[in-house]
């Protein structure tokens, strides 16, 4: 047994914020930022939460598969900007959408939120325990991001990714996942600190912090060795892809891990020019768009392979 996509949706906020209304907040410009990432435009979040976003692109998800949030058994969400430290985003959600049949939680894996996400759904699908499940990406990055960092605030949009997977006979064939921990402080985001009325100390929330050059290095070496092992270890070769599904974090990244693959840059199809890096959702919300342009059918095999802070880093190989 394994689990199938039937179904995906996508929510990005409506306001589009252009490398030239960055330029107006920082000593930035559109051509440094093109030429080193990609990215023209992002959306930003103006009232749109993480829940409301992640909400949105659920109810798409289940409208393309064409079943009602009763038949949920399980909601697993990836975000690293929830909007609150509990109820969980996965729970907020699924009090929106009425899934009241599921078991509803989140996970943290940062920018491999998504790959971690379906993995872990995967696993209780395969095993039988459930039998649908909904993951969603969703990540509200904007509100983490130090606006007055330039080497930062120039990278990340706001947006969320769904899917909806069932039990079935064909669908994920391999899975791979990984962390090193012992490397995580090259990209961090402090969550609130620590104080109290015995330290004398007021809590304080802290931003994204980000050393890029270390970030570039990890992802385009982890990236293409996550994806040979997925294909290895399932006997499938890099010719029977027809997309790889990348974390949408530079454009220069996928650019690097096509190369190193050998594959031609056709077969890594990015969305970053248009939405930034909106972390935990640039994988699910890529993969709508693939879905919805009608560029995929059934039989397709296709990797998804995020990579991101704990560092972390997964890949995932389907048959669609
Ligand atoms: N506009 C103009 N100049 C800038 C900007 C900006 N927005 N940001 C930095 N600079 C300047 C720096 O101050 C520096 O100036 P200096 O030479 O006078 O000191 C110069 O540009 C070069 O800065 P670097 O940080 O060395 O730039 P680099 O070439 O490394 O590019 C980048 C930065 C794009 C972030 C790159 O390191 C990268 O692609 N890293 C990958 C990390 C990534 O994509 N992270 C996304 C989030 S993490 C994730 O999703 C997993």
């Amino acid at each position: 047994m394994t689990s199938k996509v039937i179904g995906t949706g996508s929510y990005v906020p409506e306001r589009v914020v252009t490398n030239e209304d960055l330029a107006k907040v920082v000593d930035t410009n559109d051509e440094w930022i093109v030429t080193r990432t990609g990215i023209h435009e992002r959306r930003i979040a103006m009232d749109e939460g993480t829940s409301f976003m992640a909400a949105e692109a659920s109810r798409r998800a289940l409208a393309d598969a064409g079943i009602d949030a009763s038949e949920l058994d399980l909601i697993i969400l990836a975000t690293s900007s929830s909007d609150h430290c509990f109820p969980s985003t996965a729970c907020e959600v699924q009090a929106e959408i009425r899934a009241k049949n599921a078991v509803a939680f989140d996970i943290s894996a940062a920018c491999s939120g998504f790959e971690f996400a379906l993995s872990t759904a995967h696993a209780f699908l395969a095993s039988g325990t459930y039998r649908t499940a909904l993951i969603v990406g969703a990540d509200c990055l904007s509100k983490l991001t130090d606006w007055t960092d330039r080497g930062t605030c120039v990278l990340f949009g706001d947006g969320a990714g769904a899917a909806v997977i069932q039990a079935g006979e064909t669908g994920v064939i391999h899975m791979v996942m990984g962390s090193d921990g012992a490397r995580g402080q090259v990209l961090t985001c402090t969550a609130r600190t620590d104080g109290n009325v015995f330290n004398g100390k007021t809590p304080e929330f802290g931003y994204i912090q980000m050393d890029g050059q270390e970030v570039f290095k990890f992802a385009v070496k982890k990236v293409p060795e996550c994806i040979r092992q997925v294909l290895d270890e399932s006997g499938t070769s890099m010719d029977e892809i027809k997309y790889f599904v990348l974390h949408q974090a530079n454009y220069r990244i996928c650019e690097a891990v096509a190369k190193r693959l050998k594959q031609p840059l056709e077969k890594v199809p990015m969305n970053i020019d248009r939405f930034g890096n909106t972390s935990g959702a640039t994988v699910p919300i890529l993969l709508d768009e693939l879905n919805r342009e009608g560029k995929l059918e059934r039989g397709d095999k296709i990797v998804l392979a995020g990579f991101g802070g704990g560092l972390t880093w997964g890949a995932v190989l389907l048959e669609w």
